[in-house]
């Protein structure tokens, strides 16, 4: 068994931007984490993720940075940070960072320099003087003309978000440099952002445009991805004990065991997006159309990861983060109690690191923002303005919008219910989500029934019980919308039982699950019988100690 405290721990990932505002300005910052440390130690989390606080101008918020080595002045300052981090090493805590490297800012120093072709930094971008068919993934062509250069540079994002060019070495020692500077900081590890993305295909060929829509082929997994990553591992990671998750789309678990296999010395985890799929829209649909999501897909991409990491990788089990609706909402139809809590059980049961988003632990809902000016996405806002143009009024986006925006996600965290949920006490940078004011952190602290207490109690759970953290995984095959699976450590053996659907549905239990274990956790007071119905979004954990 290769324990790792990174295969122990929960992660809780922060948005800075809504977790806690301290200073009343709208706007959640460093110090607003800092007094929060506590409820973190209450849930029982481990490691804590926080989302880009480094100097910005915010396009996508601070997702494009600016200076890597400071903190953004909305956030506080690095003295703040310092006192975050100290404060939460000493209460126990491992801190993350993420780490935005596949692009800058357009503001960085290094891209106003490139621009002016001042030496080193000419080639530290993609400049090209003809421009190819790429898309950005946040509308539009990949590519903007820069007037004093003369010359298009790449955007994968918005075009605040140069590329920066990975094949040049300059670039990927500055990298190397940053991850050290934090690391000697103290800093724990690095979310890492878009981290297939770094090696693009040499030639930048045009995409022949059938059934795509972004020209993945030519810039996930590229050619030389293994060789940067390795480099980042030899120059870097490999120094500190620290922990690495990459953010990568389009992998399979065969694919993955190339960036997280026990020799490979590239990365810890990847975070997948193969279960974002299950609601994929039909083919030729608009951007933000999907289908009712089926979480039986779900279950079968979770069983297939399971099988595929099960000797050589680490699997990262999440549902939600800050791109992505509201778990509750997207994949348990806004079933505030026992849709929460099933996929709870799911995610803190199968065999990886449970990844917990902010408000994600109080079963948050979507916000179903109504209206135009709602939103303040990058990615949402230009696309509405995209749809204008061709034609295509807010009106004709409004309901898919309201469920699959990123900001359903990005309102702030609801601490109370006073007026700004205990976020703040000023206007918020972004709307209160008013679908659930009854959601919040001081209701359910003191309901020993709550989301956030099953929350807590799963996470211990996983504390005092090996078998849930390093147990083999086997599924136990029910049929539709049951997922049922046992995990087993030597003499230890856990039983899982899931009802994915909304219904009641009736199960008929093998005799390789033993019902007479004891139950450990539930959402639901009943006892298992080999035949029975199972309410709607029931779970259960039963534990038998050999
Ligand atoms: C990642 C981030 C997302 C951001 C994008 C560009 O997908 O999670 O928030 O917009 O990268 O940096
Ligand atoms: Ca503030």
């Amino acid at each position: 068994m290769d324990k790792k405290w990174w295969k122990e721990g929960v992660v809780y990932q922060v948005y800075p931007r809504s977790f806690k505002d301290s200073n009343n300005d709208g706007i959640g910052d460093i110090c607003g984490v800092t007094e929060k440390l506590d409820y973190l130690k209450y849930l029982g989390v481990d490691i804590i993720w926080l989302s880009p606080i480094f100097k910005s101008p915010n396009d996508d918020n601070g997702y494009d940075i600016s200076d890597y080595r400071d903190i953004m002045d909305e956030f506080g300052s690095m003295e703040d940070f310092k006192i975050l981090l100290d404060t939460a090493h000493k209460k126990g805590f491992k801190l993350i960072l993420d780490l935005v490297v596949n692009h800058t800012s357009d503001e960085h120093e290094w891209f106003k320099k490139s621009v002016k072709r001042i030496e080193p930094y000419t080639d530290y971008y993609i400049w090209r003087d003809v421009q190819n068919n790429w898309e950005s993934h946040f509308s539009g062509t990949a590519w903007d003309y820069n007037e004093e250069r003369g010359q298009y540079y790449l955007h994968l994002f918005t075009k605040k978000q140069p590329d920066l060019n990975w094949e040049n070495p300059l670039v990927r020692q500055e990298v190397y440099d940053i991850m050290n500077f934090w690391f000697d900081i103290g800093i724990d590890g690095f979310r890492m952002d878009t981290v297939n993305m770094y090696s693009k295909v040499p030639g930048f060929p045009s995409m022949e445009k059938e059934g795509l829509s972004l020209a993945t082929p030519y810039f996930l997994n590229g050619p030389r991805i293994h060789e940067y990553l390795h480099g980042m591992y030899v120059n870097s990671l490999c120094k500190y004990d620290v922990m690495s998750v990459g953010e990568a789309p389009q992998v399979d678990p065969e694919m993955a065991l190339l960036y997280v296999g026990k020799d490979r010395q590239e990365l810890n985890m990847i975070i997948h997006f193969d279960h974002m799929f299950a609601d994929d829209p039909p083919e030729g649909a608009g951007k933000w159309e999907r289908r009712p999501t089926d979480l039986n897909k779900v279950r079968d991409v979770f069983v297939k990861w399971q099988k595929g990491l099960a000797k050589d990788g680490w699997n990262c089990l999440y549902m939600s983060n800050h791109d992505q609706p509201r778990q509750a909402s997207r994949f348990a139809n806004d079933q505030y109690k026992n849709g929460a809590t099933m996929l709870a059980t799911m995610l803190h049961t199968l065999k990886g690191t449970p990844f917990i988003y902010q408000g994600e632990e109080l079963g948050m809902k979507n916000a179903y923002f109504k209206n135009e000016w709602d939103y303040r996405d990058v990615e949402t806002i230009n696309s509405i303005a995209e749809n204008k143009v061709k034609g295509i009024p807010f009106e004709a986006l409004r309901e898919n919008l309201g469920k699959y925006s990123r900001d359903n996600a990005r309102t702030p965290m609801h601490w109370d219910n006073s007026m700004y949920m205990g976020f703040s006490q000023a206007p918020t940078w972004i709307g209160i989500n008013e679908n659930c004011r009854d959601i919040n952190v001081e209701a359910q602290t003191a309901d020993a029934d709550s989301v956030l207490n099953y929350y807590k109690k799963l996470i211990a759970l996983r504390k005092t019980h090996d078998v849930l953290i390093y147990g083999d995984f086997e599924e136990i095959e029910l049929g539709e919308d049951l997922f049922c699976y046992t995990r087993t450590l030597n003499d230890k053996k856990a039983y899982i039982l899931l009802n994915l659907a909304c219904n009641q549905t009736k199960v008929t239990l093998p005799d390789t699950f033993d019902i007479t274990a004891p139950c450990i956790i539930s959402n639901c007071n009943i006892t298992i019988k080999k035949e029975m119905n199972l309410p709607p979004y029931f779970a259960t954990v039963l534990l038998s100690d050999g």
